[in-house]
């Protein structure tokens, strides 16, 4: 395993494995009220650039359940904010803690803070990725299917850093994407041409979402305007309008297909209150499993950390 969790490739097929066993185990010992307590005296520090309600929980929280402690750091109250530089923090965040957290904008500050740091950094989202919402994702997708290998993923929106990390997943994972975006709203083109060069299942990417869902075990949706580009939400809103996770749609799937979202929502517009909360929506469980699979990530990661 790699010291950074910085993007999906720096996990082997067997790494990705081995963080969901332990998540599984790790969700089975919090349920039985087991303590596992690995990280006693162990410090994450939590950078935040951007909003967060799942990510920051799972990530403070989950410390808390492994013995540790989480320091939240909102830039605009640190140094960061007023132009300390990303390799400096590296090296300052390094003598104190035993690992950093940061959602930002920038793929690159994060490959900045890694490559600077001596501790393991964790990708919390950035405009292009976020590896913890995939990881989890695929844990969910083994609780309620079994298995993710040989299954059918439909991602219908924006080309966005979920869309981009579920290329990612589908690059070193064996799983078919099937990815319905509009014009001028495709994901990161080096990605998925890495991707479909690299995949065993194949990646595909369309226009008509019926298309992407035809025959999907899951279907996945986000919002159509990410944290940064609220100013073109009402732009977005009539681009994706007929991009809509909504029953009519969902017709075209599996029999037995799951619908996820990593949340937050916009009801009524990529998915509809019907379907978010309908008998084959997981999100609730999908959210609950971020906790679990951060946990697992921060064991695997910090556990031989210097104290
Ligand atoms: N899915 C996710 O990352 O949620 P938050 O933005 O609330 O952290
Ligand atoms: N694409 C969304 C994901 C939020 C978890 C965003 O970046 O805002």
């Amino acid at each position: 395993m790699n010291k950074d969790l910085v993007t999906e490739y720096d996990l082997a097929e067997e790494d990705f494995d081995f963080i969901f066993t332990r998540a599984g185990e790790l969700k089975r010992f919090l349920k039985e009220g087991r303590p596992h307590q690995v990280l006693t005296g162990k410090t994450l520090g939590m950078i935040f650039e951007k909003a967060s309600t799942r990510t920051r929980l799972s990530f403070e929280v989950g410390m808390y359940q492994l013995g540790g402690l989480a320091v939240f750091l909102n830039t605009s109250d640190t140094q960061l904010g007023r132009g300390e530089t990303v390799s400096d923090t590296a090296k300052i965040m390094s003598r104190y803690l035993d690992g950093i957290m940061i959602r930002t904008f920038a793929q690159k500050t994060v490959e900045d803070l890694a490559a600077h740091a001596d501790i393991p950094v964790i990708n919390g989202l950035t405009d292009l990725l976020h590896p913890c919402q995939i990881l989890s994702d695929l844990f969910t997708i083994m609780e309620k299917k079994g298995d993710y290998r040989g299954l059918k993923i439909a991602y219908i929106g924006d080309g966005n850093n979920i869309a981009n990390s579920w290329i990612n997943a589908a690059s070193r994972l064996p799983l078919k994407l099937a990815l319905a975006c509009p014009e001028g709203y495709e994901p990161d083109s080096e990605l998925l041409a890495r991707g479909r060069n690299e995949t065993r299942e194949g990646i595909y990417l369309c226009r008509d979402p019926e298309e992407a869902v035809e025959k999907a075990d899951v279907v996945y949706t986000d919002v159509w305007a990410s944290m940064g580009q609220e100013a073109e939400r009402e732009h977005r809103s009539r681009v994706f309008k007929t991009y809509q996770v909504n029953e009519n749609l969902l017709s075209h799937a599996q029999e037995d297909y799951i619908v996820m979202h990593c949340l937050p929502a916009h009801r009524g517009e990529e998915i509809t209150s019907g379907v978010i909360d309908g008998p084959h929506s997981v999100v609730l469980d999908q959210a609950e499993n971020r906790l679990h699979v951060q946990k697992a990530i921060l064991e695997t990661l910090m556990k031989e950390e210097k104290s």
